[in-house]
């Protein structure tokens, strides 16, 4: 059977009779385009918060399937995403990264271009006559959704927002509109397939053994439960509980004391957005991961958050308090003065670089998923919906549920 059939058939597998995706998903170039075919030029995808990009002509520039894409501020303070391609010959405009540039000017022959992709002016053209509106910058979708900021490359795709409604009596609680502060790092270049990533960052089940000393202490995997999913998103959460060790727990102890906001502290929520975002909400921020393909066995994560708080330094910027060392997590020791989610994503790092590394044995065979990977086999039935052309699963909604809805 070829891989795409095996594909097809595993992905639409309920959770009895999951098994993990066959290896090839995750080493097969041929494999890696189709998912940008279908996925990343087709999709929402996740690319940064409004925060990261709140001034005028602030802008964030990546390439997505290919796709050089700028996502720029506007003096009328609209987010715009458009092609990073000038118009010209073809040179990418903006540096990759984030910048500010009121004006876009084309590092080759200065084609400048106005923040919403007009051309405003070319050097010496000679005696050619160049039709500006002709050699505008094509746009494509973008939507925020709680200030989490999502383009689309295909311009004919359905809004977002009908998607993600389901989650909203979940996550009322949280009053999500007030997390009005955001801030992100830099993308980190993992040796490892999207995939492998986005998985490791929705399911709880590795906690107990990737995250020992970092957030198993305070979140622990056999608390860990489900809440509600299908192939459009899922939630999943567990108990935040207090053991008397670990970096969380004095942060978290302070914060669970006012009556009031122990609702709020006493779990947390695992958001998985498929096909790239993978959040962990507890109390007043939203922290996140961000994965954009690179090839079929590289990938750039981006870490960052979004806060009702304004001290917000990183994730949990105001947990530096104490030191671990931890024998997991790699080469050099996890050094939590640089902050809690770098030493838990150096740790998720270790784990993906090193899974990755099997992705191309002919001997190994994928294995039966368990119970707390019920979100790993949603994000499969994502990629069946996606791949091969079939309709949003129906959600499973777990008996307790109830009790997180308002
Ligand atoms: S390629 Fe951009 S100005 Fe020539
Ligand atoms: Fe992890």
């Amino acid at each position: 059977m070829n891989l795409i059939q095996q594909v097809k058939d595993i992905t639409s597998e309920g959770l009895e009779t999951a098994h993990s995706l066959p290896f090839g998903a995750y080493s097969d170039a041929e494999f890696y385009n189709l998912e940008m075919e279908k996925i990343f030029k087709d999709d929402w995808v996740f690319v940064c918060n409004e925060g990261e990009v709140s001034q005028h002509g602030d802008y964030y520039a990546f390439t997505l399937a290919n796709e050089p894409v700028v996502v720029i501020r506007g003096k009328d303070n609209e987010l715009r995403a458009m092609s990073n391609v000038c118009r010209h010959r073809g040179t990418p405009l903006n540096d990759e990264g984030f910048g500010n540039a009121k004006r876009m000017v084309c590092p080759y022959h200065a084609w400048t271009y106005t923040d919403s992709g007009k051309l405003l002016g070319v050097p010496h053209p000679g005696t050619i006559d160049i039709k500006k509106e002709e050699h505008c910058l094509p746009h494509f979708k973008l939507e925020s959704w709680h200030g989490l900021v999502f383009i689309n490359l295909n311009n004919n795709a359905a809004p977002l927002a009908e998607r993600y409604a389901g989650m909203d009596k979940y996550l009322k609680r949280y009053n999500l509109n007030k997390f009005v502060h955001g801030q992100g790092g830099e993308d980190e270049e993992w040796q490892t397939n999207w995939k492998l990533a986005i998985e490791n960052g929705i399911e709880s089940y590795h906690l107990f053994k990737v995250h020992q000393k970092t957030l198993e202490p305070t979140l622990p995997t056999k608390h860990a439960f489900y809440i509600e999913g299908g192939s459009e998103w899922t939630l999943t959460g567990g108990d935040v509980t207090n053991t008397g060790v670990g970096p969380m727990t004095s942060a978290v102890l302070n914060a669970i004391t006012p009556e009031k906001t122990k609702r709020l502290w006493n779990h947390y929520v695992v958001i998985s957005l498929p096909p790239n975002f993978a959040g962990l909400l507890i109390g007043d921020t939203l922290g996140y991961i961000a994965v954009r393909p690179g090839t079929a066995g590289k990938s750039y994560i981006r870490a960052g958050s979004i806060s009702s708080s304004r001290v917000i330094g990183d994730m949990f910027g105001y947990i530096r308090a104490g030191s671990i060392s931890s024998s997991r997590g790699s080469e050099s020791a996890l050094d939590l003065e640089s902050g809690f989610t770098q030493a838990f994503l150096a740790e998720d790092k270790w784990i993906c670089e090193r899974n990755q590394r099997s992705m191309n044995s002919k001997v190994g065979k994928p294995g039966k998923l368990v119970e707390l990977e019920r979100v790993v086999v949603d994000f499969y039935h994502y990629l069946n919906s996606r791949l091969f052309d079939q309709g949003p699963t129906a959600n499973y909604v777990a008996p307790d549920s109830e009790k997180l809805v308002d």
